[in-house]
């Protein structure tokens, strides 16, 4: 018989500085910025805990304290909301802190995203592990990281997240030249290129914010030197792994995800985000789908 493949731990670092969201980010993390009426970390978290990982570790930065309070218990409000028979409510706030178990572990300087994963090392150990940022939010109804799970348990490389932009936007993303594998739903991943220009890019796929990561990534990681923006990059580390042919945790596959995802990384992404996702409430959608469309209406074109 086999067994389903698991990965038990996930790692979210939320470190960043967050410059594309400040003045907002001066004193929060953007991963606290409310998607409709939740910050958009605890979407990941529920994320990674749907998909089967029970144990979180955050990579927090100077910013550690609002999200700690976050999921943690309320005593306060939850004994406000009891009181009142506000059964509802009191159901939302005790979500966050029941999601499981969930660790701290702050970067020291953000020196980059592969700094931050190379913090997860001693928690990690040697067992395949997910990574998880927050800038990507995936729809709950679509599976995104099973998947990637099973692919890495297959392979036993590590595995990245794609999606298909249109040719215009690959400058705004890194960008994976890849080999279809006949007969699998993955690719194998040959080479990373960084926000290349339309005409320098090996392909229109994406790399978006999910990895399932062969701990042999935390070795490559630390021969890995500064890259773009003086920043130890994870795609650098990757790169190197996906160079490998053969060895422990050699390679890189990528799943092409073709669901729901909302970027919330920058403000116009962000914002389409919030909107999407409300119109699509029970509760919000039917209002605000009206009022936007007299909104719409008023708008010059
Ligand atoms: P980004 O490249 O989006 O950087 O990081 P950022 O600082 O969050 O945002 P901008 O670009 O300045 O607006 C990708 C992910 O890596 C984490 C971030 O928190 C984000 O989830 N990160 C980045 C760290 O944890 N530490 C770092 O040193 C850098």
């Amino acid at each position: 018989m086999t067994s389903r493949a698991t990965v038990t731990k996930a790692v979210i670092p939320a470190a960043g500085l967050g410059t594309r969201f400040l003045p907002a980010t001066k004193a929060m993390p953007k991963e606290m910025l409310p998607v409709v009426d939740k910050p958009a970390i605890q979407y990941v978290v529920e994320e990674a805990v749907n998909s089967g990982m029970s144990d979180i570790l955050m990579i927090t930065g100077r910013n550690k304290r609002s999200l700690e309070d976050h999921f943690d218990r309320v005593p306060f409000i939850e004994k406000t909301l009891e009181d009142k028979g506000d059964l509802e409510r009191l159901a939302m706030v005790r979500a966050a802190s029941e999601l499981g178990e969930i660790h701290y572990l702050r970067q020291g300087d953000p020196k980059g995203l592969g700094h931050a994963v190379l913090r997860a090392k001693l928690h990690v150990g040697d067992e395949p592990f997910a990574v998880l940022l927050g800038d990507d939010l995936i729809d709950a109804r679509d599976e995104l990281l099973k998947q990637m799970v099973e692919v890495q348990a297959k392979t036993g490389g590590s595995v990245i997240a794609l999606i298909e932009v249109e040719p215009g936007q690959i400058s705004s993303y890194g960008c994976a030249d890849i080999s279809v594998i006949e007969g699998e739903d993955y690719v194998r991943v040959n080479k990373l290129v960084e926000k290349p220009s339309v005409d320098e890019a090996p392909s229109n796929l994406a790399v978006i914010g999910r990895y399932v990561l062969h701990p042999a990534v935390f070795g490559v990681l630390e021969e890995t030197g500064p890259g773009r923006g003086g920043e130890i990059q994870l795609t650098d580390a990757l790169q190197t792994l996906a160079a490998q042919e053969e060895g422990e945790g050699a390679g890189v596959y990528g799943v092409v995800f073709r669901g729901r995802r909302y970027d919330t990384g920058d403000k116009l992404s962000y914002l389409k985000a919030v909107v999407t996702l409300a119109s699509e409430r029970e509760d919000l959608g039917p209002d605000l789908r009206e009022w936007l469309k007299d909104f719409t209406g008023t708008l010059e074109s």
